[in-house]
C-alpha cells in the first residue's frame, strides 16, 4: 500500500524534542503532524509558534499542522512563516470554511479540513472540491492516546464515496487511537494517510514500530 504515516509529535518527549525529531527524520516516517490546541475549542492547551519553529529548524520531513483553534484565519501567514505545509482547519471552528481553504492555499500550502467524531462527512459535499486534505478524526479532539471509535470505519467508506463521486483529489487522514488492530482496516478501505502518537511513542522502538505502521 502506498499509505503515509505522520506521527503525532504530542504524544513525544518534549524534554528531548531536538532527539525525538532526529529520530523520525531516520524513520520512515513521512510527515511530522503537529497537534496545536487552544484551550477554547478543544479542552486542552498544547503549544504554539516557539516550539514549532525548533521543530522546523531539526525536521527534515514536512509538517502537517493539525489546528484546534478558534479563528484560525488570524494565524495562517504565522503557521506558514513557522514552516506548515499541510494546514488543516475544523469543520466545527470555521464560519467561513470556504474562504479559509483559499487563504491556505494562496498562502502555499495543502488546504486541510478536520471534522470530529459527530460531524457528518455529507456537510463537505459542497466544499470538497476546494479541499486538498480531509482529516477524519477517529477520537474526541484534545488529548492523544484515546480509544478509536469504530464508528470512523463507515465514515471512512462514506467520505472515500464523496470524493471519488465528486472528482476531488482530498486526500484522507484519520486521526486518534490508530493503532495496528485498525489501521489494516483503515488502509484498506482507503485512508491515505495514517497519523499515530501514542501508538508510535510509547512503543519501546519508535522507529521499528513506524516502519511496522508503514508496511502495513
Ligand atoms: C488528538 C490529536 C491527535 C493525537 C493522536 O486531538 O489530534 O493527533 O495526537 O494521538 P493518538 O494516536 O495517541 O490517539
Ligand atoms: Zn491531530
Amino acid at each position: 500500500m502506498n499509505h503515509l504515516i505522520a506521527p503525532s509529535l504530542l504524544s513525544a518527549d518534549f524534554g528531548n524534542l531536538q532527539r525525538e525529531v532526529e529520530n523520525l527524520n531516520n524513520s520512515a516516517a513521512d510527515w511530522l503532524h503537529i497537534d496545536v490546541m487552544d484551550g477554547v475549542f478543544v479542552p486542552n492547551i498544547s503549544f504554539g509558534f516557539p516550539i514549532i519553529s525548533i521543530i522546523k529548524k531539526y525536521a527534515q520531513k514536512p509538517l502537517d499542522i493539525h489546528l484546534m483553534i478558534v479563528e484560525a484565519d488570524h494565524y495562517l501567514q504565522r503557521f506558514k512563516d513557522v514552516g506548515a505545509t499541510n494546514l488543516t482547519v475544523h469543520y466545527e471552528a470555521c464560519v467561513h470554511l470556504h474562504r479559509t481553504m483559499q487563504a491556505i492555499k494562496e498562502l502555499g500550502m495543502k488546504a486541510g479540513v478536520a471534522i470530529n467524531p459527530h460531524t457528518p462527512v455529507h456537510l463537505l459535499e459542497d466544499i470538497i472540491n476546494e479541499i486538498d486534505l480531509v482529516c477524519l478524526m477517529s477520537v474526541n479532539p484534545g488529548y492523544g492516546g484515546q480509544k478509536f471509535i469504530a464508528h470512523t470505519f463507515s465514515k471512512l467508506l462514506a467520505l472515500k464515496k464523496l470524493i471519488s463521486e465528486n472528482g476531488s483529489s482530498a486526500k484522507i487522514e484519520v486521526d486518534g487511537g490508530v493503532d495496528f488492530t485498525n489501521a489494516p482496516t483503515l488502509v484498506k478501505n482507503g485512508a491515505d494517510i495514517l497519523v499515530a502518537g501514542n501508538t508510535v511513542f510509547a512503543s519501546p522502538n519508535p522507529t521499528q514500530t513506524i516502519s511496522n505502521l508503514k508496511r502495513i
